[in-house]
């Protein structure tokens, strides 16, 4: 199985631009997926250049191990989740950090993973298979208010309460068990009416970012990925949607903010002066070129942003 886990590094390039792995660096990788963007680092920061890597996904971290084989005696691997990286990688030991977020194309890919609405499969869309709520627990459990809310702040669906009233209408008829049967009843409460996109797919993701409670492990993984660089190391984090771009977004700038100057106003936040613990390498997020988007149709939506610490 690990063999076959096909993904394709996205922004490759970018990526080792930003981190300039270099013999001797010591990096970390939270998203270790099947290990593309490791194996790089790696090999860019031959021949004595060290790997810290997790993921939360014990087919991933597999697929890991065999992928940097050839690294032997160069990297350290644990299975768990990024923001737990910080109470095993030495604090302030990393001259660079990369965060690949979201969903590797085996996951999406693989029907018994339950991610995808093309694909019919048990309603699971858990990253690690360690943890006890699966989707299909949280659409069969969860009252329509607290649905409504999921659909809404984590996959900006419109018609939320709507949504969430007929699928709580549905399963008094009928449990949801499969991807295929959550996707047909959205399709008759939401038809397509000529839209390109398939109605479920806000809700689909909005259930994977709560069942993996995606958000949280973001900001706790952002907060220990500064913990573990050393200064003038960088973070660079890869992110699929609005929710997540944002999350990096305000991260760094209250990092890069200067606290230090009061110019005489009493702020409450002003009055403990810091200064910056942070600056951007580049303001603008970096997108993928036009020959990687039509290479890897799953890059279109990702977006790079460094920060270094300082
Ligand atoms: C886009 S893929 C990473 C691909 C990888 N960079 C590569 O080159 O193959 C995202 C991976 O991150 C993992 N993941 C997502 N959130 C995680 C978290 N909080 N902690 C650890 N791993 C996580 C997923 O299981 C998935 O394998």
């Amino acid at each position: 199985m690990a063999r076959d886990f096909e993904h394709k590094p996205v922004l490759l390039k970018q990526v080792l631009s930003a981190l300039q792995p270099r013999a001797g660096g010591r990096y970390a990788d939270g998203t270790l997926g099947g290990a593309g963007h490791a194996a790089a680092i790696l090999a860019a920061s031959s021949p004595s250049g060290w790997l810290f890597g997790c993921d939360r996904d014990g087919a991933a971290v597999e697929a890991a191990r065999l992928r940097l084989a050839e690294f032997a005696g160069r990297f350290e691997i644990r299975r768990g989740n990024f923001a737990e990286l910080s109470q095993w990688v030495p604090a302030g030991s990393c001259d660079g950090v990369l965060l690949d977020l979201g969903v590797s194309s085996p996951q999406l890919d693989r029907a018994e993973r339950g991610f995808s609405f093309q694909r019919d499969g048990p309603l699971d869309m858990r990253m690690d298979d360690r943890q006890a709520m699966t989707a299909a627990d949280l659409v069969n459990g969860a009252e329509a208010e607290e649905l409504a809310r999921i659909f809404w702040e984590l996959g900006g669906e419109p018609e939320s309460r709507r949504l969430a009233r007929g699928i709580v209408r549905e399963r008094e008829q009928r449990r949801f068990e499969t991807t295929g049967q959550l996707a047909e009843c959205i399709e008759r409460l939401a038809p397509r009416r000529g839209k390109k996109t398939h109605p479920a797919t806000r809700i689909f993701q909005s259930l994977r970012i709560a069942v993996n409670d995606e958000l949280s492990s973001l900001a706790s993984g952002l907060d220990g990925a500064m913990r573990i660089l050393r200064p003038g190391g960088r973070l660079a984090v890869i992110t699929f949607h609005s929710l997540e771009d944002r999350a990096v977004k305000e991260f760094g700038r209250a990092r890069a903010r200067d606290y230090t100057f009061t110019g005489g106003v009493d702020v409450p936040e002003l009055r403990a002066p810091r200064a910056p613990e942070a600056r951007w390498v580049q303001r603008k997020a970096i997108r993928p070129d036009p020959a990687e988007e039509l290479d890897n149709p799953r890059s279109r939506s990702a977006q790079l942003r460094v920060i270094e610490k300082l």
